[in-house]
């Protein structure tokens, strides 16, 4: 036998390191753990795991945001890595590291990739003038004064010498990689990036000198290394690349999963594999992109502000209800929505009266009939073709579930494992175990002791299968069965029939209480307490370098909530005459002033709305407007329109609108936006 047949086969899984501009949400958990879910399994597969996780420091938009909060750059991202860590460790997510870009180990590993990419040929000087997007920290071709095509807001021109990547000399080797290996998953990302490579490659600027929160480049050190190059590497620093000690890296590279965001495809299918055969390292086996939580029917993000911490939701229902929503609710790979309403619906259907129930009911009667230990089902004569039923189904769960699991469709994985339960449950309510302990004959109970023993085995294996997706509860319920410990189960060895007659039940205690009504009003009451007290500092810190901050509209907000902006033209203002007519004095205090359109995109599963933000020469705002039917939101990018700047902020689909944009509304036709015939500048204002 070879070394490496002795040896475990090793098992390297990443999640994006997350930027620390702002708290985690349940966007950054969702990755998060369906990372862990996966780490748990592959350990119980017997493999040996290295699951990394951690935060993403340097750059211009952390920089800013540190700016905003008033403190160093350091001091900010020492606090927030810091809350992201004790987040992951409270929800008990099984990292092996947690690597951060500011550590020293990182700089070193990056600084030795720049040498070798650069050694072989692949980095020159150069001089870059162009648009730059703080917000996604990339590059964009446009021209001065154009949005960013990614997310529509406002570039920054940048003039810098700086260093470039050849990116150009890889379009070849990256399309011959895309065509043969399994790297890029689902199908529509890996079609998205061959689109991307095949539109042409431009070579790279990878380095910043207009400021200095980065890592030096090599013997060059007036310059830092572009974020991205940066945060990419932390994949192989954390495997001690460029260090003294390379032996993970021998041991784990190349990954076998960096799971990440679809909104990250590019730079981990494009840059990140060209940077590494630029090095002549080995390439990552698979780059598994997930779609987006949806909140409130947008994108949950930071900078829409429409977030949901997990706290909430741990102190309320616990980690495991998180986990088993987010797994089994949302189709791996497409976008999903999350309401309060539905993880509580799911966590009481599935996890309170689903498995919770299962488990007591099944260990009490164990308890109550046969004095809590694992009865002995040999009786032939007690057989009936039941039993043979479950166990079957027991083992093509657990093979379905194997293949499912590999495949990552974990929505379709739990709902196999949950169709057992169901099933365990029906066998118990048609075999009527409470009846047979009514009865003293033989017959009878050498019946009761193989519904029960047939029950509790199927237990067995659903909680042995779910392990990875609601570890603290399965714990539970395998201590509860006298099993001992689950984390060392081996998932590759699962049969059917293991579970050992006589085992001595332990205490048997409930795992999941259910939630009544007042959980799902509990969270959200948290969350927006928390809300108003949590700017984006990202936002914040871009506008104040833009534009000093302009006073924010008070006064009461009298606006109605919910009905399109569009069917309140300007004539509907406070009436002050009884005649219906009003003083100019009323009138000048309506302000109305000329913005341009920077930014405008559908609001999901609201036909009518578009989600704008507007120019207004003093500052940048987010105005929605019921115009979707009648514009396609790209049409109105640069646009110059009018709107009601001093309306009181108000909320629909959850998103704030300030202000609201002035169109002609027909009876029963399209709206019409106001504008104007000669050229006026942003900001002016209507009187
Ligand atoms: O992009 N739905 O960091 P980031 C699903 N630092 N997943 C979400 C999500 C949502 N609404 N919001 C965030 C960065 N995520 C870079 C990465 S990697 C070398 C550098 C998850 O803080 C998802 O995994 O913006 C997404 O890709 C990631 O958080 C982005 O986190
Ligand atoms: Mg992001």
């Amino acid at each position: 036998m070879t070394n490496d047949k002795l040896m475990a086969k090793t098992f390297y899984i990443t999640t994006p390191i997350y930027y620390v501009n702002a708290r985690p949400h349940i966007g950054h958990t969702y990755t998060t753990l369906a990372c862990d879910a996966i780490a748990r399994r592959q350990r119980m597969m017997g493999e040996d795991t290295y699951f990394l996780t951690g935060t993403d420091e340097h750059g211009q938009k952390i920089q800013r945001a540190a700016e905003a909060a008033g403190k160093t750059p350091q001091k900010f991202t020492d606090e927030v890595s810091a809350e992201f860590r004790v987040l992951w460790d409270r929800m008990g997510i099984t990292y092996n590291d947690y690597i951060r870009t500011t550590s020293d180990r990182h700089k070193i590993g990056v600084q030795e990739l720049w040498r070798r990419i650069r050694d072989n040929g692949y980095i020159y000087k150069g001089s870059y003038t162009g648009q730059y997007c703080v917000f996604d920290e990339m590059y964009v071709e446009v021209g001065p004064g154009e949005p960013c095509p990614e997310c529509g807001r406002p570039t920054e021109t940048v003039k810098e010498e700086n260093y470039f990547f050849k990116l150009s000399a890889f379009a070849e080797p990256l399309l011959e990689l895309y065509s043969h290996a399994d790297l890029i998953r689902p199908e529509t990302r890996r079609n998205e990036v061959i689109a991307f490579v095949r539109s042409g490659l431009r070579d790279l600027s990878i380095s910043r000198s207009t400021f200095s929160w980065g890592i030096p480049v090599p013997d060059d050190p007036k310059h830092v290394i572009y974020v991205w190059l940066d945060a990419l590497a932390n994949y192989i620093t954390a495997l001690g690349y460029g260090s003294a000690d390379s032996s993970k890296f021998e041991k784990y590279w190349p990954s076998d999963v960096h799971m990440i965001g679809k909104e990250i495809v590019r730079f981990h299918c494009v840059y990140w594999p060209a940077f590494l055969m630029a090095a002549r390292l080995p390439l990552p086996k698979a780059i598994i992109a997930h779609g987006w939580l949806l909140f409130e029917e947008s994108k949950m993000s930071k900078s829409r502000g429409n977030i949901v911490r997990t706290e909430t939701i741990l102190d309320v229902l616990g980690a495991d209800a998180l986990r088993y929503f987010l797994l089994r609710e949302v189709v791996f790979g497409h976008d999903g929505s999350f309401s309060f309403d539905a993880l509580v619906q799911r966590y009481n259907s599935d996890l309170a009266n689903g498995l919770g129930n299962l488990a007591s009911r099944t260990l009490a009667m164990i308890t109550r009939y046969f004095k809590g230990e694992v009865p002995y089902p040999s009786q032939k004569a007690a057989h009936t073709g039941a039993e043979d039923l479950v166990a079957a189904l027991a083992k093509h769960t657990i093979s379905e579930f194997h293949e499912l699991f590999q495949q990552y469709q974990f929505s379709r994985a739990l709902e196999m494992a949950w169709a057992l339960v169901a099933a365990i449950d029906k066998y118990i309510v048609e075999n009527e175990p409470w009846a047979l302990a009514e009865k003293q004959d033989e017959h009878s109970r050498a019946r009761l002791a193989t519904v029960l023993y047939t029950s509790a085995e199927a237990l067995r294996i659903v909680t042995a299968l779910a392990h990875p997706v609601i570890p603290e509860a399965t714990a539970k319920i395998w201590t509860q069965l006298g099993l001992g410990d689950i984390a060392k189960v081996s998932l590759a060895d699962l049969r059917w029939g293991q579970l050992p007659l006589g085992t001595k039940l332990g205490k048997v205690e409930p795992v999941f209480p259910r939630a009544d009504k007042s959980a799902i009003e509990r969270m959200q009451k948290m969350e927006e307490q928390q809300r108003p007290a949590e700017p984006d500092t990202t936002e914040v810190a871009q506008r104040a370098t833009e534009a000093p901050p302009a006073a924010a509209g008070a006064g009461p907000n009298g606006a109605s909530q919910g009905s399109a902006p569009l069917n309140k033209a300007a004539g509907v203002v406070p009436v002050a005459g009884a005649d219906g007519k009003i003083t100019i004095d009323d009138f000048a205090k309506v302000e109305l002033r000329v913005a341009q359109v920077k930014v405008a995109e559908r609001v999901k599963g609201a036909d009518k709305l578009l989600r704008l933000e507007v120019d207004l020469g003093t500052e940048t705002r987010q105005i929605l407007a019921g115009i979707a039917e009648a514009y396609a939101p790209e049409t109105l990018i640069g646009r110059k329109i009018v709107i009601v700047a001093n309306l009181a902020p108000r909320k629909m689909r959850g998103l704030e609108s300030n202000g609201m944009l002035l169109a002609a509304s027909l009876e029963g036709g399209k709206p019409v936006l106001a504008g104007f015939l000669e050229d006026v500048p942003v900001g002016a204002r209507l009187k």
